[in-house]
């Protein structure tokens, strides 16, 4: 079982078994968490990163050395993509934080902390860089039993604690979606925006007897369907609580339609963690739905 926790500090007074760095292809160090990690650890990580990384290190890649005098045991250096320097593509973002967590699994790393990666001198979109993070980290198989994601700034630390109670939502349309891949076409869908503004909603029915369905709220954070539901739950592991839930619904598998709409919409969702809103007071649906509450981005009505 996996944790995983924001944390508001500096990445290289973390106790943990590893620390990540966010470095650059050189790997000779550098600004930001390098010269940080580097000034705090010591010649000896240099040393180690020249021995072990005579080429450098790819983007997406990691590779360990020695924490020095560092409090952890091991420094797992990664090369996030240059948002920057055009370099735009999520899939090596995610695999710089897959590749860390593989490379912990290599030395034995029970505990890891992790800068936000790219979202610094490599200009990354924050809002972004923190949803790869959190999706990659939670997909990710490994033995780390702690994942530590630090923020150096107050705003980093609020956004990365706010994504993570929000990331129940994204879990839970994943949730569904699974259920349709299933064969569970007739779980509706339908997302709101409370009066109050203040939370998301989502009602789960079946399509047969939408009233008898189930209701989450965001403001109930991780408690959805009588278990819970957070960052690191599986789509499966939701699956399984929305039939537990729903015990009248059947694998009819008679709504590929709406079961395509559905992917779409989640596929939409996912990069920024953005969640879909179908009604809402003072929400003009004509345009479709809206992915992400203000943001004007609509998706159309799902087929009759
Ligand atoms: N502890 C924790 N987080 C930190 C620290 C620190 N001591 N210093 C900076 N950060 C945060 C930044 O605020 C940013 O959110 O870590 C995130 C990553 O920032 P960078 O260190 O700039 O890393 P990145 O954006 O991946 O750019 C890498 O910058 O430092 C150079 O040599 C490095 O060329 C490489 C590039």
């Amino acid at each position: 079982m996996t944790t995983l926790v924001a944390v508001h500090g500096d990445i290289t007074a973390q106790t943990t078994d590893a620390i990540v760095n966010a470095a650059n292809n050189a790997m000779r160090g550098g600004g930001g968490v390098d010269g940080a990690i580097h000034r705090a650890g010591g010649p000896e990580i240099l040393r180690a990163c020249i021995e072990r990384f005579p080429d450098g290190l790819g983007t997406g890649d990691a590779g360990w050395t020695t924490g020095g005098r560092l409090p952890a045991k091991w420094v797992v250096h990664t090369v996030g993509p240059n948002h920057g320097a055009g370099q735009r593509d999520r899939a090596l973002l995610e695999s710089s934080y897959r590749r860390s967590l593989q490379v912990a699994d290599e030395v034995g790393a029970r505990s890891i902390a992790f800068p936000l990666i790219s979202a610094g001198v490599y200009a990354w979109p924050r809002r972004e860089a923190i949803s790869a993070a959190i999706d990659t980290i939670a997909a990710t198989p490994t033995s780390v039993e702690e994942v530590r994601l630090v923020a150096y700034d107050a705003t980093a630390h609020q956004e990365i604690s706010s994504a993570l109670v929000m990331a129940t939502s994204v879990r839970i349309l994943q949730g569904a979606r699974e259920l349709h891949r299933r064969g569970y076409h007739r779980l509706r869908v339908k997302p709101s925006v409370a009066p109050s503004g203040m939370y998301w909603r989502v009602a789960l029915g079946d399509a047969a007897d939408p009233a008898a369905g189930i209701h989450y709220t965001s403001g109930a954070e991780t408690e959805f369907a009588g278990g819970r539901v957070d960052a690191m739950s599986t789509p499966g592991e939701v699956a399984d609580l929305i039939l537990r839930a729903l015990p009248g619904l059947r694998a009819t598998n008679d709504a590929p339609a709406y079961a395509a709409w559905f992917a779409g919409l989640v596929a939409a969702v996912e990069p920024q963690h953005a969640l879909p809103v179908s009604s809402a007071d003072y929400f003009d649906d004509t345009d479709g739905w809206e992915i992400g509450w203000g943001s004007g981005l609509r998706y159309p009505h799902p087929p009759e």
